[in-house]
């Protein structure tokens, strides 16, 4: 499937970003694009710097150095809140729900900051992409299975018509045929023009699903290019891997 590009600037831009942590750099001078419309995977193993990546990119981490700009606009050290605003949209690494509440509640939450027309029609795409979800409005976020908690987390970062979402692990903890149900959505929001950026343990879901993908390891980009490049090379990635002592294991995922 081609996907076309989208012209001019039409790109989260991430240039130069490194970020420390317990008084180390863990990510050095990381340097990708994120293009609307369209899927970017980042790969690599355990220790990365995969997720400090996007917190620094989201605002939850403060970077050292570097830019993350959007539309001319330099985002980095900014707030969180600002960077929603600005449309950047993120799913952390073991997101939490709120699962003392319903899911009706957990959405709702995530419009907060909406205006109500805009609220209403975060919801109502957010319950076309997981028509699981409308069935289950309200059941307690807790009583969902792994699935559906992440198509929850999902929708409330959708709700809110970001330009750019982020996905750290989409299949983290899930069945395969749990993964198979959420590849075809993944793919229909970058089609709906929003720039996903998707950290994914399974190198081969990530790749079907992706335009172009970055490996990263010991904090530094070993690998920029295109997706299908990587798939018909895999000692680039797995070299990377190897490093780190961490083999990348696919499941049996099928990819559409
Ligand atoms: N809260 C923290 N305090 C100090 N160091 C941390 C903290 N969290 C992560 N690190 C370190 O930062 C480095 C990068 O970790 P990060 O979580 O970004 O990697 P990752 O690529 O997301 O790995 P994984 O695939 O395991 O999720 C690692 O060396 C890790 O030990
Ligand atoms: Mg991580």
């Amino acid at each position: 499937m081609t996907i076309s590009r989208p012209s001019g600037d039409d790109q989260l831009s991430i240039e130069g970003l490194s970020v420390q942590r317990g008084g180390r750099t863990v990510v050095h001078e990381v340097t990708l694009e994120i293009p609307a419309g369209e899927v970017t995977a980042l790969l690599g193993p355990n220790g990365a710097g995969k997720s400090s990546t996007v917190l620094a990119i989201g605002g939850m981490l403060r970077p050292a150095t570097g830019a993350v700009r959007l539309d001319g606009r330099d985002l980095a050290r900014r707030d969180p809140e600002r960077i929603r605003r600005a449309g950047i949209a993120i799913v952390p690494e073991g997101h939490r729900l709120l699962t003392e509440l319903t899911v009706e509640d957990n959405i709702r939450v995530a419009t907060y900051p909406l205006s109500k027309e805009q609220a209403r029609a975060g919801r109502k795409r957010a319950l076309e992409l997981f028509p699981e979800l409308g069935a289950r409005l309200g059941n307690l976020a807790r009583s969902l299975s792994g699935g559906e908690q992440q198509m929850l987390a999902l929708a409330q970062a959708l709700v809110s018509k970001p330009r750019y979402l982020l996905i750290d692990e989409l299949s983290l903890g899930l069945a395969p045929v749990v993964v198979n149900r959420l590849i075809p959505t993944i793919r229909e929001v970058a089609e709906s023009g929003i720039g996903v950026l998707l950290i994914e343990q399974f190198a081969t879901v990530a790749l079907g699903l992706a335009n172009r993908a970055h490996v990263l390891q010991g904090g530094r980009i070993r690998y920029s290019g295109s997706a299908s490049e990587l798939r018909e090379r895999p000692e680039l990635l797995q070299s990377a891997y190897l490093l780190t002592g961490r083999h990348d294991a696919s499941p049996d995922v099928a990819l559409p």
